[in-house]
């Protein structure tokens, strides 16, 4: 047992301010992970645990992986940090183009941030410029949808819609309006794939634009399958159709894809998946397998080009110090090298099918109202506790974690998404953890 195992006793009075924790619940009976490999963590007492969410929706490789060690180890041996403004080093650009190869045709440019939420507030303020050096300033609305989660910096926060991660913060940003969800319980509840119902939910932007007037709207901000509020999957139809109004009323169509990047729906992207193709789009998190923090935003050449004009000065007043930073991209470049190793930007396509029937073996199961699954994706829905919602699907997650399964709830959905390395197995005992862990909560 190393030194670490003990901290448990001691965490109620720990330095540490945990995000989107109840700190005070926490450290009274605190979850340690201390070492990981492939799909398992390990507790500090040596405890094995199955990794049913990927880390936090990141790790798609699976973890401690020997390409991406040995990156990081060389580049941070080599050269540990330096400059991108106004300097370069030849990683960052070789890390960039080896995302535009594997980013759908039309986007070969890309903007290295640190985090989802800082390439959400990158890729707003892209939206916003791009309008401006168009001669279109009087685009400066953003409209995001209920629901949404674009991370935690104040763009973000705006255009997300989940009131909770709002209203402790003020007003926040002018301009900003949401078209609604698309959750729809009573028509689609144990669907497969995606839903049959709610493609009009798009046309939700057409109102939006008819109360503001559309030549004012700069974007429109999506996750192609929203993830962190419970795995809301796009009803058949819905993305086309918002690509459409977009493209009718020139509003930027940005695809947040901090989730759904990488490999987790089947195919490098959710834009290739789902054949509808944004303006822009947001990566993090698989960028570089959660190994090193690092966002990316790609964007398309046209939107590129119209920077590249006029005089010859800085384009955009915009960038992170850490942006390309070297240790970053030599875990991109580890993790790329890994994905296509192991076919994993495809491997979810061939398991699918074998991991939706498994996810819907749960119909029917205690609590259980829905199931929905994309991908390597799935959730799964309880019947909130009366009076105390949230409280059972938390007690489940422990529940399941003791068990040895990691799980993650938001609100009573269970969400799921293992490394895209999990195999058949990992998959039935994840499952049946989960069903173990239901029967163990009332
Ligand atoms: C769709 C989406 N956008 C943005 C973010 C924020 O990413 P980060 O936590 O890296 O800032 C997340 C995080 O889960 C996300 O799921």
């Amino acid at each position: 047992m190393n030194k670490r195992a003990d901290l448990g006793s001691d965490l109620e009075q720990s330095a540490f301010w945990m995000p989107f924790t109840a700190n005070r619940q926490f450290k009274k009976a605190p979850r340690l992970l201390a070492r990981a490999e492939g799909m398992y963590y390990w507790t500090p007492e040596g405890r094995q645990v199955l990794d049913g969410t990927a880390g936090l929706w990141c790790v798609n490789a699976g973890h401690c992986r020997p390409k991406i060690v040995e990156a990081v180890k060389r580049q941070v041996a080599e050269m540990d940090f330096a400059p991108t403004f106004q300097m370069g080093h030849p990683i960052a650009f070789e890390f960039a183009e080896r995302l535009a190869r594997i980013a759908p045709p039309g986007f070969s440019r890309v903007f290295f941030t640190n985090s989802g939420s800082e390439s959400v507030d990158t890729a707003l303020k892209v939206a916003l410029a791009y309008h401006r050096a168009r001669g279109e300033a009087q685009r400066f609305r953003l409209i995001g949808r209920e629901r949404g989660y674009h991370g935690v910096n104040f763009g973000g926060m705006a255009v997300g819609g989940l009131a909770s991660n709002k209203k402790m913060f003020g007003p926040g940003v002018a301009g900003v309006d949401h078209i609604r969800h698309t959750h729809d319980l009573a028509r689609n509840s144990f669907s497969k794939g995606q839903p049959a119902y709610g493609a009009e939910f798009a046309e939700e932007l057409e109102r939006l634009g008819t109360l503001h007037d559309p030549s004012t709207i700069a974007a429109l901000i999506v996750e192609p399958v929203a993830g962190s509020a419970g795995v809301l999957v796009p009803p058949k139809g819905y993305l086309e159709l918002l690509r459409e109004i977009c493209t009718r009323h020139g509003i930027l169509l940005i695809f947040d894809e901090v989730i759904t990047g990488f490999g987790r729906l089947g195919q490098p992207f959710a834009s290739q998946r789902f054949d509808v193709m944004p303006d822009l789009f947001t990566t993090a998190k698989g960028l570089t397998n959660g190994t090193v923090p690092m966002g990316a935003v790609f964007v398309r050449d046209s939107l590129y080009q119209a920077f590249m004009q006029g005089p010859d000065s800085i384009e955009l007043f915009h960038g992170y110090t850490y942006s390309g930073h070297p240790v970053a991209c030599a875990a991109g470049i580890g993790t790329l090298d890994t994905y296509e190793d192991e076919g994993l930007l495809t491997r979810a396509a061939s398991l699918e099918k074998y991991w939706e029937d498994a996810a819907h073996s749960l119909k029917g199961a205690r609590h259980v109202i829905d199931i929905r699954n994309c991908g390597l994706i799935a959730a799964i829905e309880l019947e909130p506790r009366a009076g105390a919602p949230g409280k059972r699907a938390y007690e489940a997650f422990v529940a399941a974690f003791e068990s040895g399964v990691l799980i993650r709830v938001t609100g009573d959905i269970i969400a799921l998404s293992p490394p895209l390395i999990v195999e058949k197995p990992q998959i039935d005992r994840l499952f049946q953890g989960i069903r173990d862990a239901l029967e163990a909560v009332s």
